[in-house]
């Protein structure tokens, strides 16, 4: 069967953009689709770096088709800024992108909401939103009256529709949220004639995506889904409200895309050997000290989206446990490991103690998880470095040790490792040859009656 998903496991930024371009070689169609310019996908190769936000990180390769599908909430801005940066260095786009007419379009409306509403939570603070009218756009997909999709840039009525939309939005905006700077004004005329503009630049890649990508998986084309965001960011199975507005996790990939998900025979779960967060909401393991520092400056733990400084911790067990198997992993990718090297002693979180039990399930609630006190195991650390190193066996027997640990911990096998952010610095291991995981093998049915 024809298709892999490349899923975050944490709060993003894992490192999916380095390894969907390393899998693309294998694959026909590299497909976004969820999320939408909050994303920064990083890929280095031959001492150049790439970062991408709308644009699947398989457009440097040759002989691939990128696909961003009705999932993807696209603000055409940045997808048009995004194709000029890479023809400018020489990546060709023609011919290789298509995106989907059933997106919903990003409008000037739904980056001024989401700077007006972040820090009004109905409970008190701040998402810490990416700015890119993400939220807003989403909801507006949702309850329908005032979205714009893609296909509808082309029709005849769409000056009325824009028209229709910022009335409303500009008595939204005109009200304000208490303390707020001078309200935001939307021009219908000027928004109507730039996105005519951004129209026109697309209109070489507007198609029917979920079309194009049902014929290819019948066909027996390969299939890479590029996760954006993390599981831990999911709308529905996240740590809510510090989440984005998509399903992020592995349950977003046929809903995004239209692909059923019995086409999908890989799911590698990306994780960094430690943990991130940028913007609000709780990080257990979180590390406000040296070992934090150590982490920011040696990861280079900055937002590729936003530049912000990126909150760092130990690894946690619970939580990626957790989304491995929410969605459905067969195998992890542990990258930024040589981001280690130089602590004497290293933790992994195996369990919380939430008001004086012992949980290794992660919470539903935000309350309990802003408890929970992390139960640490502690591994030796090493000192070399790693950058250099392409084989497991060359790993220190530390590293080795440190990756057993996470996969003894989260249920699945490591089958592989990145130690720099350049394409040839990583290690493929073995895969795992049984989709069945190994400790369901001889087990009765736990569901009575079965
Ligand atoms: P994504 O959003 O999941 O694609 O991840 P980002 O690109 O936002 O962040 C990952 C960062 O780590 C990027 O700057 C990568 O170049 C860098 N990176 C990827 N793999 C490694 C690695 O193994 N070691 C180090 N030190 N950096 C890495
Ligand atoms: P990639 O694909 C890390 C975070 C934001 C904020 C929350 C909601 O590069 O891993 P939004 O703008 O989506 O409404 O912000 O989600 N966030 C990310 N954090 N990596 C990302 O994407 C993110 N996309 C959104 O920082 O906390
Ligand atoms: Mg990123």
């Amino acid at each position: 069967m024809p298709g892999t998903c490349v899923i975050g496991l944490q709060w993003g930024d894992e490192a999916k953009g380095k390894l969907v371009d390393i899998l693309t070689g294998e694959h026909d169609v590299v497909v976004r689709y969820a999320g939408g310019a909050n994303a920064g996908h990083t890929v280095v190769s031959g001492g150049q770096t790439w970062k991408l936000s709308l644009i699947p990180s398989g457009i440097l390769r040759d002989g691939v088709q990128c696909v961003v599908t009705g999932g993807v909430v696209l603000d055409p801005a940045s997808a048009i800024r995004e194709i000029e940066m890479l023809e400018s260095r020489g990546v060709s786009v023609a011919g290789k992108l298509q995106i989907s007419d059933r997106a919903h379009v990003v409008f000037p409306w739904h980056i001024a909401e989401d700077k007006l509403l972040d820090g009004s939570l109905s409970g008190g603070g701040a998402i810490g939103t990416t700015g890119r009218g993400i939220g807003p756009c989403y909801r507006d997909k949702v309850g329908r009256a005032l979205a714009i999709r893609l296909g509808d840039l082309y029709r005849d009525d769409l000056r009325l529709r824009i028209e229709h939309v910022a009335a409303f939005k500009n008595r939204l905006l005109a009200a304000g949220a208490p303390g707020s700077e001078q309200p935001v004004t939307l021009d219908a005329g000027v928004i109507h004639e730039q996105y005519l503009a951004y129209a026109e630049r697309l209109r070489p890649f507007v198609s029917d995506t979920t079309a194009y990508l049902l014929d290819a998986v019948e066909g027996g084309g390969r299939l890479l889904f590029e996760g954006a965001q993390g599981a831990l960011l999911d709308i529905d199975h996240g740590t809510f409200p510090y989440v984005t507005s998509s399903n992020s996790s592995g349950v977003g990939v046929a809903s995004g895309s239209g692909v059923p998900g019995r086409w999908v025979e890989r799911v590698i779960g990306v994780v960094k050997a430690y943990s991130t967060r940028v913007g609000g909401g709780p990080l257990p393991t979180e590390q406000d000290n040296a070992v934090g520092l150590h982490l920011r400056e040696r990861g280079r733990e900055y937002g590729t989206v936003t530049g912000r400084p990126r909150r760092c911790g130990w690894f946690d067990a619970v939580a990626a446990r957790y989304t491995a198997r929410l969605s459905g992993v067969d195998e992890l990718a542990v990258m930024l490991l040589d981001v280690l090297g130089g602590l004497d002693e290293l933790k992994i979180c195996s369990a919380y103690e939430i008001d004086g039990r012992r949980v290794t399930q992660f919470p539903s609630q935000i309350a309990d998880l802003e408890r929970a006190v992390p139960i640490y195991e502690t591994l030796p650390g090493w000192s070399g470095e790693l950058a250099d190193v392409r084989r497991e066996a060359d790993l220190p027997a530390e590293a080795r040790g440190y990756l057993g640990a996470i996969a003894d911990l989260v249920g699945r096998p490591v089958s592989i490792v990145s130690v720099g952010p350049d394409r040839e610095q990583t290690i493929l291991r073995a895969r795992p040859t049984s989709r069945r995981p190994p400790w369901q093998a001889s087990q009765p049915s736990p569901v009575a009656g079965a």
